[in-house]
């Protein structure tokens, strides 16, 4: 039976981590993990969740199971305008359908069950690179996935004109995958000019965006990272949304996240939503409460909103100033290369262009963790690891 099998592979980046742990080198230093660390290189709770959760404690009358099984109305309200933004028309004419998920990655496999039975010949057309899980889990619903250019690694910046080309060649009916911001691995995502052309693609070729929306705020702000919906949502064609709590909220081990379809009307919106309850009855039955609460009365409640924000804000300047200090500090080490590219990548992640020879030699000798591709977590970069950083880099790069 079990010994027939062959072992599965290993996750890439999860392994990273566990050598990581058991490398004995002082002053180690992980810059793979996918999570955001503060300048003390800790995973901490919010002040806003730790306030919400004290209120939804001594609030609590029931573990009842959440009701529908899409989640409650305030959670996927709240959701709704976190996206577009209260009263935004897509809202008023109730042609949104959110879906309660546990975590961006369980909104991104309803998403996928729901494609299959919708279109059961679609491709969904990923960038390259992309997020390593994403291939995966589009596979994991049987669904075909092809590449399209994203990254000139050449020229360190997102290759445009070949990414359109591509898209104008992707057939109606089919789904391109789009992060919406933070682009995981690389940090470059495009402008607001770049998403109306990609939007007017989408339009003319009659292809589905589907957004991974993993970041929301750590880019350039909450509402302004959503302004890559826009030009999509205003087409008043179909959009899939898939939002992930676990990182602008720091709520990565309550599973929180959302699966938001934009339809053409309220009755095509009714009619997708019945299908994603069906899905998760079907699959988990019914989400986790706990994490939709904090997100649910965060996003309510004025005070608690805005100090949620100002520690989303807190998160996104601490990254841009990093990369900042990250750049400076390899120049004041006698770096030739040039590094500025660094700052116009946005998010946690940044494909830092140092090769898997680098890579090998900086595990090796000072026990620092890289992804094999040279995506590094700037949020593991800390004002007392970077001058010993950018000593070793300098080292390895001589
Ligand atoms: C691009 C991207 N999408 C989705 C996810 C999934 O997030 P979650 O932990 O909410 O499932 C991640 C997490 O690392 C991610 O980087």
């Amino acid at each position: 039976m079990f010994e027939a099998l062959e072992m599965a592979p290993p996750d890439p980046i999860l392994g990273i981590t566990e050598a990581f742990k058991k490398d004995p080198k002082p002053g180690k230093i992980n810059l793979s993990i996918g999570v955001y660390c503060d300048e003390n290189g800790k995973t901490p709770v919010f002040n806003s969740v730790k306030k919400a959760e004290q209120r939804i404690l001594a609030d609590e009358k029931t573990k009842n199971y959440v009701s529908p099984n899409s989640g409650t109305v305030e959670y996927c309200a709240a959701v709704q305008g976190l996206l577009f933004g209260a009263g935004h028309e897509a809202i008023a004419s109730k042609r949104c359908a959110t879906a309660h998920t546990p975590g961006g990655t369980g909104a991104l496999r309803v998403a996928a069950d729901f494609i299959k039975f919708l279109k059961p010949d679609a491709k969904v057309w990923l960038s390259e690179p992309t997020w390593p899980n994403h291939p995966s889990i589009f596979a994991a619903s049987g669904i075909p996935t092809a590449a399209y250019p994203y990254y000139d690694a050449e020229g360190k910046k997102l290759n445009f004109g070949p990414l359109l080309d591509a898209l104008k060649k992707v057939p109606a009916g089919d789904f391109v995958l789009l992060h919406g911001c933070c682009h995981n691995p690389t940090g470059m995502d495009p402008t607001v000019d770049e998403w109306n052309a990609i939007a007017e693609v989408a339009k003319a070729q009659g292809w589905v965006p589907l957004f991974d929306f993993a970041y929301q705020g750590l880019a350039d702000g909450l509402a302004e990272d959503a302004r890559c919906l826009t030009p999509f949502v205003a087409s008043g064609r179909e959009v899939y949304v898939c939002s992930s709590f676990s990182k602008n909220f720091g709520l990565y081990n309550e599973r929180v996240g959302a699966l938001t379809l934009v339809a053409d009307s309220e009755t095509s919106a009714q009619k997708a939503l019945s299908h994603l309850k069906r899905i998760i009855r079907t699959n988990y039955s019914n989400p986790p409460a706990h994490g939709s609460n904090i997100v649910t009365t965060i996003l309510n409640d004025p005070a608690l909103r805005a100090e949620w924000e100002s520690e989303v804000k807190g998160m996104r300047d601490r990254i841009a100033g990093m990369r900042q200090v990250f750049v400076d500090t390899l120049k004041a080490k006698g770096v030739k290369q040039d590094f500025s590219f660094l700052t116009k990548q946005k998010g946690m992640f940044s494909f830092s262009g140092l090769t898997k020879a680098h890579v090998d030699a900086l595990k090796e000798k000072y026990g620092i963790y890289i992804v094999g591709s040279g995506r590094i977590n700037v949020a593991g970069m800390t004002p007392s690891n970077m001058d010993a950083l950018g000593s070793a880099i300098a080292e390895v790069l001589k």
